[in-house]
């Protein structure tokens, strides 16, 4: 029996600029924080940089190619603003834009629908060094930066989106200090929450000003399927349910913060960064809302006898204890029982039917895409070559039959991008994870496609799952 996705549905793969591209001097590229943070001491595992990564940025022809030979309805890719915007304000580098001028015609000879986000988390190094995203004119730059895309690119690129993921770009960023610039404040997390909203609502307005009307306007949230530990977590899960989805959707799509959560954190921040007028310039018209999408959430209210037994500063996507949640002092994240993936994330599709089906419910009337969903795995390649990653297809046949489930109970969901296209440069872990659906040998730059592209090429041939 197959299982069919609606017709129209749009399959597609998704990656980042800094993962994939290399090439970080070229062309005239400034530095942003993902490079000063990768090539600080300590902060990547085995002091991995993004220096060469995937080398796209000198194969993007071949791996264009290799996305039709999979079929691919679409491509989510990000620019990166450095080599748009060398040092974050100023002159507009044409380089950096004529390189993905000439990713967007790839796509567009091999059929393949461009989505173009602005920023995957490379912020020029000089914003940062005047406040990054706790300053506000970093929105106002990005804002001038989207106006420059979207002029060289809007006649072309069908959907553009403003953010991927800010809640990492935040919390991840500015609270825990796992991710670029490394800072680790509550009060400056919360600040770039803001500033981050600001940026989106700006870069729309921008945006629309100068791309023909047909071109969509998306952001990308990693949204959360929170759930307590105990019974009595029902208002700890409001709160981290509030911190980690509701700060973004209810600005952008709503006009307004959740008066909830500016109350539960008036001791770690007064909020008099938001300005009057601000909610209003958030809360532009949208025509798609993305979703990432990997493990569910577990929390629990913040006691000092859990707090004990924090062991360091905390990545909230450790497994092995009670973790800080950032941005908060509320509330805690808790281990959770596997099967899970190479990350140490749980794999439960169930909870992203939940999710769907709660945000459907919540913010009716915008379409909804899944813009990110894969899994790393410690891959092998065989005797053959071949990389049989069974355990890979088994978690995206999992998910997939999830986002048909939602479907099912009258979700309005329009497509969904496999993470990744490629192993890359998965952040702090650097190359040590792989997602990708096609493997990357990094000493060759070889391209090798695994047993799920091809099976990610069926499921798109025959715009169903096999039940
Ligand atoms: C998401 C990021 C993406 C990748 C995946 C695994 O949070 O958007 O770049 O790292 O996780």
């Amino acid at each position: 029996m197959i299982r069919s996705f609606p017709p129209g549905f749009v399959w597609g793969s998704a990656t980042a600029s800094y993962q994939i591209e290399g090439a970080v001097h070229e062309d005239g590229r400034g530095p942003s924080i993902w490079d000063t943070f990768s090539h600080t001491p300590g902060k990547t595992q085995d002091g991995d940089t993004g220096d060469i990564a995937c080398d796209h940025y000198h194969r993007m022809p071949q791996d264009v190619a290799l996305m039709g030979e999979l079929g691919l309805a679409a491509y989510r890719f990000s620019i990166a603003w450095p080599r748009i915007v060398p040092t974050g304000s100023g002159a507009v580098n044409q380089k950096g834009i004529d390189f993905y001028s000439r990713l967007v015609d790839e796509l567009l000879d091999n059929g393949i629908a461009p989505v173009a986000t602005l920023y995957h988390w490379d912020l020029p190094q000089p914003l940062e060094d005047d406040g990054g995203w706790t300053n506000r004119a970093t929105a106002e730059r990005f804002a001038e930066y989207a106006s420059a895309v979207g002029a060289a690119l809007g006649d072309r690129v069908q959907t553009f989106t403003t953010l991927n993921e800010p809640w990492c770009s935040a919390y991840l960023g500015y609270a825990a200090g796992v991710h670029a610039p490394g800072r680790t404040s509550n009060a400056d997390s919360l600040a770039a929450v803001h500033h981050l909203n600001l940026a989106h609502g700006l870069a729309v307005s921008a945006l629309r000003a100068v791309v023909p009307d047909t071109v969509q306007m998306s952001v990308t949230l990693n949204l959360q399927n929170v759930r307590g530990l105990k019974d009595s977590d029902g208002d700890a899960v409001r709160h981290a349910e509030g911190l980690a989805n509701r700060v973004f959707l209810d600005p952008m799509l709503r006009g307004s913060y959740p008066a909830d959560i500016l109350d539960d954190l008036r001791h770690i921040t007064d909020w008099a960064f938001i300005r009057d007028g601000d909610t209003e310039l958030i809360n532009q018209p949208l025509d798609a809302l993305g979703i990432n999408y990997y493990f569910p959430s577990l929390i629990t209210a913040a006691t000092p006898e859990l707090r004990a037994q924090i062991p360091a500063p905390g990545d909230p996507h450790a497994t092995d204890g009670p973790a800080l949640c950032p941005g908060t002092d509320l509330v805690l994240t808790m281990p959770q029982s596997g099967p899970y993936t190479a990350m140490g994330w749980p794999m439960e599709p169930a909870s992203l039917t939940e999710l769907l089906t709660g945000v459907h419910a919540a913010y009716p009337g915008i379409p909804l895409m899944i813009t990110e969903n894969g899994a790393a795995f410690d891959d092998v390649v065989s005797a053959d070559g071949a990389v049989h990653d069974a355990n890979r297809i088994e978690y995206l046949n999992g998910h997939l039959g999830a986002v048909l489930d939602a479907i099912d109970a009258g979700v309005d969901l329009r497509g969904y991008f496999v993470w990744s296209l490629m192993d890359n440069f998965e952040w702090a872990y650097g190359y040590s994870k792989r997602f990708g659906v096609v493997r990357v040998d990094y000493p060759t730059g070889d391209r090798v496609v695994k047993d799920s592209a091809r099976w990610y090429a069926d499921v798109i041939k025959r715009n169903g799952l096999q039940g």
